[in-house]
């Protein structure tokens, strides 16, 4: 079938073999971000609703190969903000008109079921939805927080290539990350998943296998950041550019997951200018503005350059806020969850 055919399939079925999303994320034709546009303003109308992101604690046990603050990495100042600090975050973004709280950390085992439960009951009061990003927990623990009022959950698949995934993540195990996403979907959580492009030895053949399990699991959210390599990990050296590609893979998802949530992530933004709104035009509908104070922030240093200014968050969120109006786009005033209609 022609690059075109393809399109027109995925447009109107949503549906594509291995072989066809191969093709999508081998050629570069601007035939496809148009396609994902159409499809995102078809299913998602013109409406982008902003979450507001809290990095509460950059301590992680993990090791992830890619990121900055694995544990091995003695060169980051380690933090973890009190329940009041996240508190106060979080009602300024509420102030800000944001919606959506996202809590997100290393896997930091402090913040254990009674502390994060107390925490979610207490954001609460705000009336918003609340998203955690918190690493990989237990069935019960997952059950706990969704008890105590969480709404979603976002954990990336990072790759579904299991040999690749073992490599990038010693000590940890591809099927548990798989059965604490399917754990996630079962609870009720609108569960979010993604990976990174641009990893070393990852294939298209790869990232297309990546798509269909966002599909198998149906994700609610997907997340695609490209890689960028950090200098204080074992990928300090990978190959930096790697927008095309994600911007590829994030605009096939859209295709084939056309009523999902999808955000234009701060990875794209942080390599290429204007990346976000790129990503808006190509099949994106959310964007996370940070709403950590920045004495904190720069800590939380997943990659390096991770975009901030010297803004208090709330100018933040009003500058992104501005550039998506400016675009002929909408500020969602509503929650923005995968069914909502508004
Ligand atoms: N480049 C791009 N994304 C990264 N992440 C971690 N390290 C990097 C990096 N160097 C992503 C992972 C993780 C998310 C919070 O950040 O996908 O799930
Ligand atoms: Fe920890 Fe997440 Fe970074 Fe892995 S990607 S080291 S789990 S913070």
């Amino acid at each position: 079938m022609s690059y075109g055919k393809i399109i027109e399939k995925a447009k109107t079925t949503h549906v594509l073999t291995k072989d066809e999303i191969i093709l999508l994320l081998t050629e570069n034709n601007e035939l496809l971000f148009k396609a994902a546009d159409e499809v995102r303003k078809k299913y998602k109308g013109n409406v982008v609703h902003l979450r507001g992101l809290t990095e509460f604690s950059n301590i992680c046990r993990q090791n992830c190969f890619y990121c900055g603050l694995r544990r091995e990495n003695n060169a980051v100042e380690r933090y973890s903000l009190s329940k009041e600090q996240i508190l106060n975050f979080a009602r300024n973004a509420v102030d800000a008109g944001l919606k959506t709280i996202v809590l997100q950390s290393g896997e930091d085992m402090s913040f254990d079921v009674d502390k994060m439960c107390d925490i979610i009951g207490s954001l609460k009061i705000y009336d918003v939805a609340i998203t955690l990003s918190i690493g990989e927990r237990s069935f019960e623990e997952y059950e706990a927080f969704k008890n105590a009022g969480a709404d979603r959950y976002l954990l990336r698949i990072e790759t579904t290539d299991s040999v690749l995934y073992r490599k990038l993540h010693p000590g940890m195990s591809f099927e548990n990350r798989k059965e604490c996403l399917y754990n996630l979907k079962k609870l009720g959580y609108e569960t979010g998943t993604g990976i990174i492009a641009g990893l070393p030895g990852q294939t298209i053949s790869s990232l297309a296998d990546d798509i269909l399990f966002f599909k198998e699991l149906d994700a609610d959210m997907v997340g695609i950041g490209p890689l960028i390599p950090h200098p204080q990990t074992p990928l300090k050296d990978a190959p930096k550019d790697n927008f095309d590609i994600a911007l590829k893979v994030m605009s096939v998802t859209r295709l084939l997951l056309p009523d999902i949530n999808i955000p234009a992530t701060t990875a794209m933004e942080t390599i290429r200018t204007n990346g976000r709104i790129i990503a808006l035009q190509s099949g994106a509908n959310v964007v996370m503005p940070n709403i950590t104070e920045c004495v904190y922030g720069k800590k939380y240093e997943i990659y390096p350059g991770k975009i901030r200014t010297t803004d208090s968050p709330s100018k933040c969120t009003e500058r992104i806020r501005e550039k998506i109006e400016a675009t002929g786009r909408t500020i969602g005033v509503s929650k923005g969850f995968r069914k909502d209609t508004e």
